[in-house]
């Protein structure tokens, strides 16, 4: 007798309950395989578009070690937007189609990568920053019920903390450094610290995603959990070094063990978000540019395929 739909789906919860893996080939419900084309993409784009601000500084590094640390850096987020693309095309999607959306502005990238990267303390503070907020998402991500996506996770993830630990390495340094070195270190918390708080999305209560991500096992924690575990364990390293975090209301909740911040200013983050941040045009017209100088590689390779019959 064929199996209702109904039963497939509570088979597929029990699954999830189980905490079972959800594989390539398995039944899944529509809405389930939609947000992980949704998310897996928005997350390859953000990983490629996330090149560009720190890849503006590979020929201005101040040293070649530095130099060379960064262009591992940049090739790594190449890598994983790879995997990512991969893990997306195991649900049906092409990545053809995935890369049309994002050119076409139909689909995301993270809010994050649409600032200036003004001096060399930002490589650092990005670094430090902006792949510590991301290990902090992608650590709950590589619980995902996805196999693909959970396994992606778990090898970009030991990427990161490289990410984390050179950026931390280099802030470090400076915030001890001269007079110089510190300025731009405070600096760059400045200007990095919101933005970064903004990579975990809206409120709870304004994340439309978070109730179907949860219910599937997509996300095991939500979007202001994350941030506050990311604030707590910032705050302390950045006092340790005398630097000030940018938030006037910044205060520590006894009752909670919680720093607890100002609010965030969620009008700017949905301009960011639509397009209208302070590099957004830069990052989508070198994105497009991109695209097109590789044209021909793209060419070459369906000839390719095409006399191997492939
Ligand atoms: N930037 C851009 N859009 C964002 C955003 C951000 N920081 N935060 C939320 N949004 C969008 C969502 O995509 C959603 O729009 P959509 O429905 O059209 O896609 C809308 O705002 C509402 O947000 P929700 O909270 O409902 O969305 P989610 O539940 O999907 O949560 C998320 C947002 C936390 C970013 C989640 O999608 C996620 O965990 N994604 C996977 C991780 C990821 O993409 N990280 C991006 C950074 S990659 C990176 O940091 C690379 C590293 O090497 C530096």
């Amino acid at each position: 007798m064929e199996t209702s739909d109904a039963d497939k789906l509570a088979q597929f919860e029990a699954r999830i309950a189980r905490g079972e893996k959800i594989e390539p080939g398995d039944w899944m419900p529509e809405g389930y395989r939609r947000q992980l084309i949704r998310m897996i993409g928005q997350h390859a784009h953000s990983e490629i578009v996330g090149m560009l601000p720190e890849g503006a500084w590979i020929t201005a590094a101040p040293t070649l070690r530095r130099k060379l640390v960064l262009i591992a850096k940049v090739q790594d987020e190449a890598g994983h937007g790879q995997y990512l693309y991969h893990a997306a095309e195991t649900l049906g999607v092409s990545r053809e189609h995935m890369v049309d959306e994002l050119l076409a502005g139909k689909a995301k990238y993270s809010s994050i990568f649409n600032y200036p990267t003004l001096t060399w303390a930002d490589v650092g503070m990005i670094g430090w920053l902006v792949d510590g907020a991301a290990i902090k998402n992608q650590t709950m991500l590589a619980q995902c019920s996805y196999g693909p996506y959970s396994r992606a996770m778990v090898r970009i993830c030991a990427e990161e903390t490289f990410h984390f630990k050179q950026g931390k390495e280099m802030i470090s340094i400076y915030a001890q450094g001269t007079p110089l070195q510190r300025e731009m270190a405070q600096d760059a918390l400045n200007r990095w610290w919101w933005p970064s708080l903004m990579m975990f999305g809206p409120h709870d209560s304004d994340s439309a995603n978070t109730p179907t991500l949860t219910r599937w096992g997509i996300k095991t924690r939500s979007n202001d959990e994350l941030r506050q575990k990311f604030i707590n364990e910032m705050v302390p390293e950045f006092h340790a070094l005398d630097l000030s975090i940018p938030d006037p209301d910044l205060r520590y909740d006894e009752a909670s063990g919680n720093w607890l911040i100002g609010p965030i200013d969620w009008d700017h983050f949905w301009q960011v978000v639509k397009g209208n941040g302070p590099m957004n045009k830069e990052r989508m017209a070198a994105r497009r540019k991109a695209h097109e100088d590789g044209q021909w590689v793209r060419e070459a390779l369906a000839a390719y395929a095409e006399r191997l019959n492939v």
